[in-house]
């Protein structure tokens, strides 16, 4: 064994394992399928702690003898694994509860620091609750929030600046890459702002997908862009800006119902289209008069534009028509050696790309349903036209083709999967929510607590996981239709109608 003196301090239930609630006997024990595999990769480098908060002993659910045997299982089936815990860490309270193993819970990391003479500034914290990554900043780890478990679901008390990833396969990559967090990321974004400047195109991540982002200002740099995308010119890109003041730079009025827009939706996934001002390239816009900006919810994306001291020209950084990528490593996949630099901020928190909302005409129109709920606009501004309202705003719109964001592999998208599909094991089952019924083939779920913003943020991933299993075909569910649902519907029923 390498002399390891950084450790990685993992949360046990959501993260090693799923989380079922109160988990009493080593034989209700489901590992995730990437959790061998991940910390057989984290071992090379780093010592390995599990932490884990087990309130309901505290609440009388569960006896710390029955905590105990699950772990020593646990331990056991991962030591045959070749994998060593160096200590279990139980906390048995719940968070309400002063006890000195929670407040600070982090009382476990500095002990394995004592004992084990670890470096915590060189340390990892993986887990599915805000309270491990925030907890374990307090003290110098740096905390990586996984969206398995329970993560989906709290994602919206975890604050914007901390790291997300889909599995802790991800997770692991990304500390393999990122041995030193803070500095290792920072070089990325001052890399990704130098080729920016000098007319390169960066891919960075947003909280809806990646980008890829030249200048606005560089027509030639926006060229660039077209051609490692293979996306045709008349398709016009967003400008993503970091302020209200490079607004100014981009359009030539703001109405009111925009600017009431921008000020509940902004930094967030909305973008509005506006007449735009003479010196707005025609590349960018497809020679509109009109502009589509967005200022997005992202401090990487933030910190990068404004390192750039210019708007970023970006379309989402995948292929012509194909899924758009919501990891750095589904960009790498497809345009990786095309970019000058790929900054790599872990998975989009929202999913699914921006609404899109045009006020060009008399009156608002949505051009694209994303991660902003058409009803959530429609509480502030009223009515907005619709394309299902009968307006045609494909030509509007020209980016919005039918043959969009779709896998290589034939998607057919259903109200309820048909029961033939049971017994098909060459046809891959794309999930809303978990079924009662079982299925031969290979199953994604995309929200295990059938929460839509939970499952938009799953679901390119998904796709993507299922496309790379060369199946006969994907079988999809939609979601209610209602708030992101929507978002969800339409992309599969554009995913559906496949590539041609
Ligand atoms: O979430 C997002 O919007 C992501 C991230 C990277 O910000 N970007 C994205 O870009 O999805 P893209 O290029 O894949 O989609 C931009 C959409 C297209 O439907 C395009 O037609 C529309 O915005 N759009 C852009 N400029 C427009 C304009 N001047 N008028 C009407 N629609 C416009
Ligand atoms: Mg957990």
């Amino acid at each position: 064994m390498p002399d390891r003196t950084a450790a990685v301090f993992l949360d046990r239930d959501g993260t090693l394992i799923e989380d079922v609630g109160v988990l009493k006997a080593p034989e209700d024990i489901r590992l995730f399928p990437d959790t061998v595999e991940s910390l057989r990769k984290l071992q090379h480098r780093y010592q390995l702690f599990v932490v884990t908060n087990q309130s309901g002993v505290a609440q009388g659910l569960l006896r710390m003898e029955q905590v105990k045997a699950v772990n020593t299982a646990l331990h056991e089936r991962l030591l045959n694994e070749g994998i060593t815990i160096q200590e279990w860490y139980v906390c048995p309270h719940s968070r309400e509860q002063n006890c000195t193993c929670i407040k600070p819970k982090p009382q476990f990391v500095l002990e394995a620091a004592k004992t084990y003479g670890i470096d915590l500034t060189k340390s990892f914290v993986i887990g599915d609750h805000p309270h491990d990554v925030l907890t374990a900043n307090s003290y110098g780890v740096f905390g990586l929030y996984l969206l398995t478990g329970h993560g989906g679901r709290h994602l919206p008390g975890l604050p914007a600046d901390k790291l997300v990833f889909h599995r802790l396969s991800d997770a692991a990559d990304w500390i393999k890459d990122h041995p030193d967090p803070e500095i290792n990321l920072a070089r990325q974004i001052e890399n990704g702002a130098a080729a920016i400047r000098s007319g390169g195109v960066t891919a960075f991540p947003t909280e809806t997908v990646y980008g890829l982002g030249a200048d606005v200002f560089q027509p030639d740099a926006v060229k660039r862009i077209f051609a490692v995308k293979g996306r045709p010119q008349f398709n016009p890109l967003i400008a993503h800006i970091a302020d209200m003041d490079q607004l100014k730079k981009l359009v030539t009025s703001v109405p009111d119902q925009a600017m009431r827009l921008m000020e509940e939706f902004w930094p967030g996934p909305l973008t509005i289209v506006l007449p735009k001002c003479k010196e707005v390239p025609d590349i960018v816009t497809a020679g509109m008069d009109t502009v589509a900006v967005r200022i997005p919810e992202n401090p990487i994306a933030l910190d990068l534009i404004r390192q750039c001291q210019t708007p970023i020209a970006a379309p989402s950084a995948n292929k012509f028509t194909y899924t758009s990528p919501t990891t750095a490593q589904h960009v790498k996949e497809q345009l990786g050696s095309l970019c000058d630099v790929v900054i790599d901020g872990g998975a989009c928190r929202v999913g699914v790309e921006s609404t899109v909302i045009s006020f060009t005409g008399s009156s608002p129109v949505l051009l694209r349903p994303g991660g902003v709920p058409v009803s959530e606009i429609e509480r502030l501004i009223g009515k907005v036209a619709t394309p299902s309202s009968g307006k045609p705003t494909d030509l509007e719109s020209p980016g919005m083709l039918p043959n969009h964001y779709a896998p290589a592999t034939p998607l057919i998208a259903f109200e309820t999967i048909p029961d033939n599909y049971n017994d098909m094991a060459d046809v891959g089952v794309l999930l809303f929510e978990p079924a009662a019924r079982t299925f031969a083939g290979v199953v994604e779920v995309l929200s295990y607590s059938g929460d839509a913003g939970e499952a938009a943020s799953n679901l390119y991933a998904a796709l993507r996981r299922l496309d790379a299993l060369g199946l006969r075909e994907i079988a999809a569910e939609f979601a209610p239709s209602q708030g992101l649902g929507q978002t969800i519907n339409n992309r599969l029923s554009k995913a559906a109608r496949g590539r041609s």
